[in-house]
C-alpha cells in the first residue's frame, strides 16, 4: 500500500495529512500560528513559524497513523498563494512574509501596470496586478525598504519556502507561480517580458515546475527534524485553491467549486487559458498539466464569520465551551432562526478590502438596513447571506463568460454547515454538492504527490480512485428568487 503525505503552510495554521492510495484519510494534523498585522491593512507570518508548525504536525501525524517515515511513498505540497518569502545569500529570511490578503501595495500594482504596460501584462500573465500577488510586493521591497531590496537573492512562495527547508531545492510549480504576476501563464513558464522590464533577474526566482512532477527529495537534515525518511520525492503541489480543487475533484470542465475558508473562491477549470470579462476573474494554470482555470476569490468568505465569532460572538464561544461543542455550530443555529433574507438586513464582506468582482483594496464591511426589528440571529444570518452573495458575483461573471456550470461542490470550513450551504445552493441558484473528504488542499497535495511518486497514471485518475459525492443540497425555488431581489440590492450598495 503506498501511503503519500500533504503539507498544507495555510493562513491560520500548517497541517500535514496522511492517505493512502484509496485516498482514506490515516492521520491529520494541524498546529496554528499567529497573523501580524502591524499597521491596518497589513497582513504578515514569520516563515520561521510554518517551520516549526510543520515539523510538529508531520511527526505527529506519523505518530498517529502508526506509520514511519519510510512508508511515506511521497510528500505534496501546497499553502496560501501570493505571499513573499524573501531571502539573502545565505538563505537566511529577511523580514516577515507578506501575505496574500496584505493591501500595502497599491501603489506599486499601478506602477508595474504602467512600466510593463497593461497590453504586454495582459497578453503574457491573463491577469491585473493585484495589491495581494507577489510582484507588487518585490516592487514595494525595492522602494520602500531599500536595505532589504539589496540583500535580496531569491523570493519564494509560502509553499515553495516549506520546499527549501525539506530538499533544499529553490522550486515551485505553474499554478503558484500563476498568482505573482511573473509568470507566462499560457506558456506556463516565467515571463521573460515582464521580468525583464521590472528589472527582476530570473535567478531571483526558483525553478517553476508541473505540479505533480518531482521537484527534490527530503534532505538528511529535513530528515531529523520531521521523521521523515531521506530521499523522499516531494511533488511540486499546487497554491492552496488548484490543490484544494483537485482534492474536490475539480479535474474536469463542467465541474466548479465554491470554497468557503478564510477566503471564499469559486473555481472551475479550463481547457485553454482564457481571459475574464474586464479580467474579474483570476485565470491561473491549473495543477493539472495542460488545464488552466478560472476563479474569483473573496478575501473574507470564512474570515468575516471568524470576525463575527471574535467580536461579537463571545456568548456563543461560551455556550460553545460549556456544551463541547463548535462556536460557529451555535451561532449557525441562532442564524438558522432569522428568515431568509434577514428581513432586509444586508452584509457587505468587505472586511479587508476585495478581489471578485471588486478589486479594491479600499472596500469596507457594510450592515445595511438595520431596524428595530433585527437581532443577532439577524446579523448572523445576514454575514452567511452575504458571504454567499459575494460567491455569486464570481458564478455570475463564469455564466457571462459561457463557463459550464454542471456540478458545484462546496468546500471549506463553511460548507460544513447545512445552513450555510443551503443558503449558498439558494441564492447561486446551482446545487451544492459535497463530498467523501473535508480535509481540503492537503488531500489533493496529497493526490499530486500520488500522481509524481507513479502511484496513479494522471491527475483525473488520482481523483477517480479517491472521491465520490455525499450529499446534495436543492435550491429551494421559493429562496432562490427571494435571494436574487437581494442580491441586485447587495450589488448596488457597493457601487452607491
Ligand atoms: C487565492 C488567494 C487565497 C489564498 C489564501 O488567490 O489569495 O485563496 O491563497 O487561501
Amino acid at each position: 500500500m503506498a501511503y503519500l503525505m500533504g503539507i498544507d503552510v495555510a493562513t491560520t495554521a500548517c497541517k500535514a495529512l496522511i492517505v493512502d492510495e484509496k485516498g482514506t484519510v490515516l492521520a491529520g494534523v494541524a498546529h496554528e500560528y499567529p497573523l501580524l498585522t502591524p499597521y491596518p491593512g497589513w497582513a504578515e507570518q514569520e516563515p520561521r513559524d510554518w517551520l516549526r508548525a510543520a515539523a510538529l504536525a508531520v511527526r505527529e501525524a506519523l505518530a498517529r497513523a502508526g506509520l514511519s517515515g519510510k512508508n511515506i511513498t511521497a510528500i505534496g505540497l501546497t499553502g496560501q498563494m501570493h505571499g513573499s518569502v524573501f531571502l539573502d545569500a545565505k538563505d537566511e529570511v529577511i523580514r516577515p512574509c507578506i501575505l496574500w490578503c496584505d493591501q500595502r501595495t497599491d501603489e506599486q500594482c499601478a506602477w508595474i501596470t504602467n512600466t510593463v504596460g497593461r497590453d504586454l501584462l495582459t497578453q503574457e500573465t491573463l491577469n491585473p496586478v493585484l495589491t495581494g500577488f507577489t510582484a507588487p510586493k518585490i516592487m514595494w521591497l525595492r522602494q520602500r525598504e531599500p536595505d532589504n531590496y539589496s540583500r535580496l537573492r531569491k523570493v519564494l512562495l509560502p509553499k515553495d519556502y516549506l520546499r527549501f527547508w525539506l530538499t533544499g531545492e529553490y522550486a515551485t510549480e505553474v499554478s503558484d507561480a500563476s498568482g505573482t504576476s511573473l509568470l507566462n501563464v499560457p506558456k506556463r513558464q516565467w515571463s521573460k517580458a515582464v521580468l525583464q522590464r521590472l528589472e527582476i533577474p530570473e535567478s531571483m526566482l526558483p525553478a517553476c515546475y508541473e505540479s505533480p512532477e518531482i521537484s527534490g527529495r527530503v534532505s538528511k537534515s529535513a530528515a531529523a527534524e520531521t521523521g521523515l525518511a531521506e530521499g523522499t520525492p516531494v511533488a511540486g503541489g499546487g497554491g492552496d485553491q488548484a490543490a484544494g480543487a483537485v482534492g474536490n475533484g475539480i479535474v474536469r470542465t463542467g465541474l466548479v467549486s465554491a470554497v468557503s475558508g478564510t477566503s471564499g473562491v469559486v473555481f472551475a477549470q479550463t481547457d485553454a487559458p482564457l481571459l475574464a470579462p474586464r479580467l474579474l476573474l483570476h485565470s491561473f494554470c491549473h495543477a493539472v498539466p495542460g488545464k488552466w482555470h478560472l476563479m474569483g476569490v473573496m478575501l473574507a468568505a470564512g474570515g468575516s464569520f471568524r470576525w463575527f465569532r471574535d467580536t461579537l460572538g463571545a456568548q456563543e464561544v461560551a455556550v460553545a465551551r460549556e456544551s463541547a461543542r463548535d462556536p460557529y455550530e451555535v451561532l449557525c443555529e441562532e442564524a438558522a432562526q432569522a428568515p431568509p433574507g434577514c428581513e432586509g438586513l444586508i452584509f457587505l464582506p468587505y472586511l479587508i478590502g476585495e478581489r471578485t468582482p471588486y478589486p479594491d483594496p479600499d472596500a469596507r464591511g457594510v450592515f445595511f438596513g438595520l431596524s428595530l426589528r433585527h437581532s443577532k440571529k439577524h446579523l448572523v444570518r445576514a454575514v452567511l447571506e452575504g458571504v454567499a452573495y459575494g460567491l455569486k458575483d464570481s458564478f455570475d461573471i463564469m455564466a457571462e463568460m459561457g463557463v459550464p456550470i454542471q456540478q458545484v461542490r462546496a468546500s471549506g470550513g463553511g460548507a460544513r454547515s447545512s445552513l450555510w450551504r443551503q443558503i449558498q445552493a439558494d441564492v447561486s441558484g446551482y446545487a451544492h454538492s459535497t463530498i467523501n473528504v473535508d480535509e481540503g488542499p492537503a488531500f489533493g497535495a496529497a493526490l499530486l504527490a500520488g500522481v509524481g511518486a507513479g502511484v496513479f497514471a494522471s491527475v483525473p485518475e488520482a481523483c477517480d480512485a479517491c472521491i465520490r459525492i455525499t450529499s446534495v443540497t436543492e435550491p429551494q425555488p421559493a429562496n432562490v428568487k427571494l435571494y436574487r431581489d437581494f442580491h441586485a440590492v447587495y450589488k448596488a450598495l457597493y457601487q452607491t
